[in-house]
């Protein structure tokens, strides 16, 4: 079994992934290594950059009791002109227990998944699908809210190069939540429902703001300093239109005072962006021991 798109989870796998991070993020809060995997090696390949994401499947694969191996991708073969094909026959002929890979062609995880006889995991592929992300947002919601069905969910900012906005587009719905995209009229994807920023965060339960993708922009969006925080991002006044006991998610990299005010960022009663990447280590080792267990011995 893969992982490479929420749409090919089944329920029963989702509430495992959950019910799983939940015990390693509860029972084993001290972070106490286990031996689960002992043995078994994990191969990490990100084509794109990453601090949170890398470091979490690492430090996962180790709770384990797995080894992790990173390719340097800057000093791989790629610069000698491999392609991506070989590199998955060359990685798949040292038989490692699982791949991560992050790449910035949709489609790449699912293509190396079709060489690579080991479960292969999408750590995100362009602008196609982050499932990991989404996984650990739900994870984080049920957690400090105690519930995802019924909630509001503003998810707001670059909808249209978000790989981690489909997948929770994808995921949140399926768990109950209301889910309302909303961002400045040219990152929103051709069929979207226009839905304004101030629309989406009033009575919103939970307000998951979005990175402006530069580097996937054509052309630049011209903004001035702080224009965008004033037009679209997530500032005291727009929070205070939310729930009242609202929380505020952010997968970062975040960029202070453009997308999200770094007051709100900061604020320990309402800010979840730390918790989130605590439990994205639990959800994690959760997926990890769901596909390597399934990897017949
Ligand atoms: C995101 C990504 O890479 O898709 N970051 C992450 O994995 N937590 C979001 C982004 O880059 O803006």
């Amino acid at each position: 079994m893969d992982l490479i798109s929420i749409d090919t989870l089944t329920d029963e796998q989702i509430e495992t992934i959950l019910d799983r991070a939940a015990h390693w993020f509860g029972e084993n809060r001290a972070h106490r290594p286990s031996e689960q995997l002992r043995g078994k090696l994990v191969f990490n390949l990100f084509y794109e950059n990453s601090t949170r994401t890398a470091m979490s499947f690492a430090t996962a694969t180790h709770r384990l009791g797995a080894a992790a191996i990173s390719l340097s991708v800057e000093h791989s073969s790629v610069k000698k002109g491999e392609t991506l094909e070989d590199t998955a026959r060359t990685l798949n002929a040292m038989r490692p227990d699982a791949l991560v890979i992050r790449h910035r062609d949709n489609g790449a995880p699912a293509m190396v998944a079709g060489i690579v006889e080991a479960p292969v995991i999408n750590a995100g592929d362009g602008t196609n699908e982050h499932p990991t992300q989404a996984l650990l947002d739900a994870a984080t919601i049920q957690q400090s809210l105690g519930r995802i069905e019924g909630l509001k969910v503003a998810i707001c900012g670059d909808i249209r190069h978000s790989r981690v906005a489909r997948s929770n587009a994808k995921l949140l719905p399926r768990l109950g939540a209301d889910v309302r995209l909303a961002g400045p009229p040219e990152l929103l994807p051709d069929h979207a429902a226009a839905m304004t920023i101030d629309e989406a965060i009033t009575g919103a339960d939970v307000v998951m703001m979005l990175r402006v993708q530069r580097e996937r922009l054509e052309t630049d969006l011209g903004d001035a300093p702080g224009e965008y925080l004033t037009r679209y991002g997530l500032t005291q006044e727009r929070l205070a239109s939310a729930a009242p006991d609202s929380v505020v998610m952010h997968p970062g990299p975040m960029n202070r005072g453009v997308e999200i005010d770094g007051t709100i960022a900061d604020d320990p009663k309402r800010s979840l962006i730390a918790l989130q990447v605590e439990i994205g280590v639990a959800v994690r080792m959760a997926c990890l021991e769901m596909l390597v267990e399934s990897v017949p011995a």
